[in-house]
């Protein structure tokens, strides 16, 4: 626990050891946390926590922003596209881009404005480990408290997935990506990283919490999406739209490229941008179920537990077939991957995942990639933030020195190239990419 002044001490046990009649749930603001005294500090702080954290989220991170985004022209423009009177007011966006709960369980120092702040991601301040917490309480005491375990995986993924993914109350359907919402991708390895994070895992924080590494977060992280994707398909509000199914569940490459490409194809003599991906099962023509989490799954499961990997790997066959059969087949395939999926999360939290684990999701990935296996935009993205992740938890991990973890990084940088832009994305680019990286290991 940090050191506080003693006077900083005293004002906060008595304000929180002796709260008002309060409901229950009750966001109090990032204020509150915010304060200099707490974790509003300028510099990084040599106590437990940075506490500079504030600062962190407020110059760095956007979900600071969140909020702010729903007042510009394009939000506008996208709430007028739906025929909404604003952003800023609107459920749907303030579900997502704000601490959007119910009025009553607002706090005095409550902002909305704030956007996604501390409490959207580690509980409501009200709970009982906010004072605990201040007067210097063991974790596990805080978590039984009320304040929510993010250092745990699956902990993390149930609230990172609310907006990055979607679940049966706020979800990005293409009607609002039609209306000029960007599309929206995650990988929770990576994406904490890029947050930034504002918290140290050092020696202190290995004490005080359990420590997973990148290669399980990534891993969990993949087999919780795959769930979480399956159970909006099978039987949530959110599965079809009039005649269509819920389009933003496809690939949107599949149907958003040109009918005759002007970007050079492979082998530059054919018009069309289509290239067939191994392991689907799928002729052209057709719109591709986006299965990129499950493949990246496959990969995954295949260094705990292969047997679920191909059952993983028949599942992708499945969903693929059940999208070009009927709304039943799909809905049972969706219920039979589900399935899957939750095993894998029992199994990818628990198994060991040593160095040669990790080498070899890493190779498997890369050589799939130098092979084509990731044609569509959605696996090559997925597969270039995976190979991004293992290779840092290698790094963290000591299983890779510092000029093998440079030349990596190295060849990582073309790789990053080919996927940094979805409408350029060319498939020959990325494999040839790829291919240099392999030349690196
Ligand atoms: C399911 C959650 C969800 C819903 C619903 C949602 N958004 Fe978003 N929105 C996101 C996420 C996540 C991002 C960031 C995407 C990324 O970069 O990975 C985002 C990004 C954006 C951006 C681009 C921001 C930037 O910094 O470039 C705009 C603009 C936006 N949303 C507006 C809206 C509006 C307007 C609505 C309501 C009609 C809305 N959003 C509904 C989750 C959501
Ligand atoms: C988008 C989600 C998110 C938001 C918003 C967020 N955090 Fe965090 N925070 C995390 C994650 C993930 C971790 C790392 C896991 C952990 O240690 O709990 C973390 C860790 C922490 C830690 C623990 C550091 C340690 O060494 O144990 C503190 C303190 C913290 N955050 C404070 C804040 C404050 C203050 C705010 C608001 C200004 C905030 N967080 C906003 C996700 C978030
Ligand atoms: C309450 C909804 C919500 C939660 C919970 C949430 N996010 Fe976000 N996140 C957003 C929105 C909305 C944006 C886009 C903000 C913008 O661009 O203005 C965003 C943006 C991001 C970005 C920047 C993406 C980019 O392309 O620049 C990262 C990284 C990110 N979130 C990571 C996380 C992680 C990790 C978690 C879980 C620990 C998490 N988020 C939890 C809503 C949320
Ligand atoms: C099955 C085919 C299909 C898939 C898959 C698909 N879309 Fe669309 N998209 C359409 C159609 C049809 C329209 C409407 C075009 C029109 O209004 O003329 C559209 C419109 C759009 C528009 C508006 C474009 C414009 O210029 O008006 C955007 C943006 C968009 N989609 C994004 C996405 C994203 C992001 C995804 C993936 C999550 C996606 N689409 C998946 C068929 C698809």
């Amino acid at each position: 626990m940090s050191r506080l002044s003693a006077t900083a001490i005293l004002f906060l046990a008595l304000a929180w050891l002796a709260p008002p009649a309060m409901a229950q749930d009750v966001h109090l603001g990032v204020k509150s946390c915010g304060s200099s005294g707490c974790h509003g500090q300028v510099a990084s702080s040599t106590t437990n926590v940075l506490l500079n954290e504030y600062v962190t989220w407020q110059k760095y991170d956007s979900h600071a922003t969140a909020y702010k985004v729903l007042l510009e022209p394009r939000s506008q423009r996208i709430a007028a596209n739906l025929g909404l009177p604003n952003a800023h007011e609107a459920k749907i966006c303030l579900d997502c881009h704000a601490d959007n709960v119910p009025e009553e369980k607002r706090g005095p120092q409550f902002v909305l404005a704030d956007g996604v702040g501390c409490e959207a991601c580690h509980g409501a301040g009200s709970a009982p480990w906010m004072g605990l917490h201040i007067g210097g309480s063991p974790h596990d005491q805080n978590v039984q408290n009320g304040l929510i375990p993010l250092e745990d995986p699956i902990v993390r993924a149930g609230i990172c997935l609310d907006c990055h993914l979607g679940d049966e109350d706020q979800f990005a359907t293409h009607r609002i990506m039609g209306a000029g919402h960007p599309r929206i991708s995650f990988e929770m390895d990576s994406f904490t990283d890029f947050q930034p994070a504002h918290f140290l895992v050092d020696d202190d924080y290995r004490k005080r919490k359990r420590v997973v590494d990148g290669v399980r977060t990534w891993a969990i992280g993949q087999a919780l999406m795959v769930e979480r994707r399956m159970e909006l398909l099978a039987d949530s509000k959110f599965a079809t739209d009039g005649l269509f199914p819920e389009l933003a569940f496809f690939d949107c490459h599949a149907c958003h490229q040109p009918m005759s490409s002007s970007l050079p194809t492979d082998g530059g003599e054919f018009p069309t941008a289509w290239n067939p991906r191994p392991g689907t099962g799928l002729g052209p023509g057709v719109a591709k179920f986006n299965d990129s989490n499950m493949l990246m799954l496959e990969i995954a499961l295949d260094m705990a537990a292969p047997d679920l990997a191909d059952r993983m790997a028949q599942h992708i066959l499945d969903i693929h077939k059940a999208s070009q059969t009927s709304r039943e087949a799909m809905n049972a395939a969706a219920r039979a991957t589900k399935e899957t999926a939750r095993q894998a999360v029992e199994i990818l939290a628990t198994k060991e995942i040593d160095a040669a684990a990790m080498r070899k999701a890493m190779e498997t990935l890369i050589e799939k990639g130098s092979q084509g296996y990731f044609a569509d935009y959605e696996t090559a993205e997925q597969a270039t933030m995976a190979i991004g992740a293992i290779i840092e938890a290698m790094r963290v991990a000591g299983f890779v020195d510092t000029a093998g973890y440079e030349k990596l990084s190295a060849g990582m940088e073309p790789v990053y190239a080919a996927v940094a832009n979805d409408e350029r994305y060319v498939v020959s680019r990325f494999i040839g990419a790829v291919q240099g990286l392999a030349a690196s290991l």
